[in-house]
């Protein structure tokens, strides 16, 4: 590379920009080609989406099967690069079947929108200034968005906070159908000087929280033992009590929650990041000791059967941003037959429930290595050059020899070639 410094980078065209690359050295004529193709089939969208675009990196988009939500069956689009994720959903998902599935509770749409302000020599008096204004707040923020109003949504209600030197004003605002950023920044950048000159202070951020616990959903579903073994209720409700007990283990048991509920959310086209934040903020108040804890929580039922609850933030869209623009996205929503953000929520919730029992049933019974394997082994022989046949061919013969490494599938693959 010559330089990383590219006047005027961002008024190439997509070819130009390839072409860029090409003269740096970092792509060859072919490869910068084959980016070409990869970006055509999706016309100016990706130009749209973002910047300096010079093609899309594609996931692939399964769907996973046998949910039942609050009483209906569902088909859920993922869109994931990890093998097994999807399997693991319809699986948990069928085993749940014959209790209903899943049965949801989600909160109003509601996301925080803070303002910070600075400067402020006497916080407590400027705390209540600021509260002895809600009506005058409530007034601003819907006059910036009167068709949310219109929609049944809007502000909602007021919290000030003194963090550390600062005074901070959380906008609860009801938003509805969308993940809300925009509506909430918007209301925000509009309080924050009347706030200002209230208090005397100066306006610092003016930013949604991505700590969304005004915008909780809670799923529920049982698993009865005669369908997954009484061994098997048992290892799963010890997993989570290691969960509970130790962050470590609680960082790997949210990251399998957020396999699936990430997968959810980039199939249709919401903050994938946005419910990161949010999950794993929301965790660091769940663990035993009240630090950070598992976002499920498992125990057996009477009957001896298991029982399964997840609580998380849901901040997703069906409106706005890319879900709207992204006709992958929309086709999604269509597979889902979802029309409101609220059931997105309690579907997404829901596989983030039926993801961890998965990851946990495997955990606790022959380990997560057996049933990765295969796709697993499929992928590497792939990475090795195997193309056709002989991916499953390499993939068999590297399972049989417990062998599954790059090394191994070439000297497999360049066996088979004769
Ligand atoms: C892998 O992507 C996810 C798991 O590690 C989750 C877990 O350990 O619970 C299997």
């Amino acid at each position: 590379m010559t330089s990383s410094r590219i006047s005027g980078f961002h008024k190439f065209t997509r070819t130009q920009r390839l072409q860029e690359l090409i003269q740096q050295g970092l792509l060859t004529d072919r490869e910068a080609a084959e980016l070409g193709v990869e970006a055509a089939a999706s016309g100016d969208l990706a130009d749209h989406l973002s910047e300096n675009v010079i093609s899309v990196m594609a996931v692939p988009l399964g769907v996973a099967t046998n949910l039942i939500v609050d009483g209906v069956d569902v088909l859920v689009p993922m869109a994931t690069e990890e093998s097994s994720v999807i399997a693991a959903v319809g699986n948990g998902a069928r085993a749940c079947r014959a209790t209903g599935g899943v049965t949801c509770e989600a909160d109003a749409p509601c996301m925080i929108a803070q303002v910070q302000l600075t400067g402020i020599a006497d916080l407590p008096a400027a705390q209540q200034a600021v509260s002895d204004k809600k009506q005058t707040i409530s007034e601003l923020c819907n006059a910036c968005d009167p068709m949310l109003v219109k929609l049944g949504g809007g502000f909602v209600d007021l919290e000030v906070r003194i963090a550390g030197p600062f005074l901070v004003v959380h906008l609860i605002v009801d938003v509805r159908d969308a993940m809300g950023a925009n509506a909430v920044n918007t209301m925000a950048e509009a309080v924050a000087p009347k706030l200002a000159e209230w208090t005397g202070g100066r306006v610092g951020l003016r930013i949604l929280s991505n700590l969304a616990d005004r915008r909780l959903v809670r799923a529920r579903a049982v698993w009865p033992a005669s369908e997954i073994g009484r061994n098997t209720v048992q290892g799963i409700v010890s997993a989570y009590e290691f969960a509970a007990h130790d962050p470590y283990r609680a960082a790997t048991h949210n990251k399998g929650i957020m396999n699936g509920v990430s997968a959810v959310a980039l199939a249709t086209g919401n903050d994938t990041r946005a419910l990161e934040a949010g999950a794993h903020a929301y965790a660091s108040t769940q663990g035993n000791a009240g630090g950070y804890g598992p976002l499920t929580r498992y125990g057996i039922t009477e009957d001896g059967d298991l029982w399964g609850e997840i609580e998380m933030p849901m901040p997703v869209g069906i409106v706005g941003g890319a879900t709207k623009a992204h006709p992958t996205a929309q086709k999604s929503l269509k597979i889902m037959q979802v029309d409101n953000a609220d059931r997105l929520a309690r579907v997404t919730a829901s596989v983030g429930l039926i993801q961890n029992f998965s990851a946990l049933r495997a955990l606790a019974t022959e380990g997560i290595q057996r049933g990765h394997m295969g796709l697993h082994a499929r992928n590497v022989a792939i990475v090795a050059g195997a193309e056709g046949a002989d991916i499953d061919r390499v993939a068999e013969a590297m399972i049989e020899r417990l062998e599954v490494r790059e090394d191994v599938a070439r000297a497999l693959l360049a066996e088979f070639k004769g």
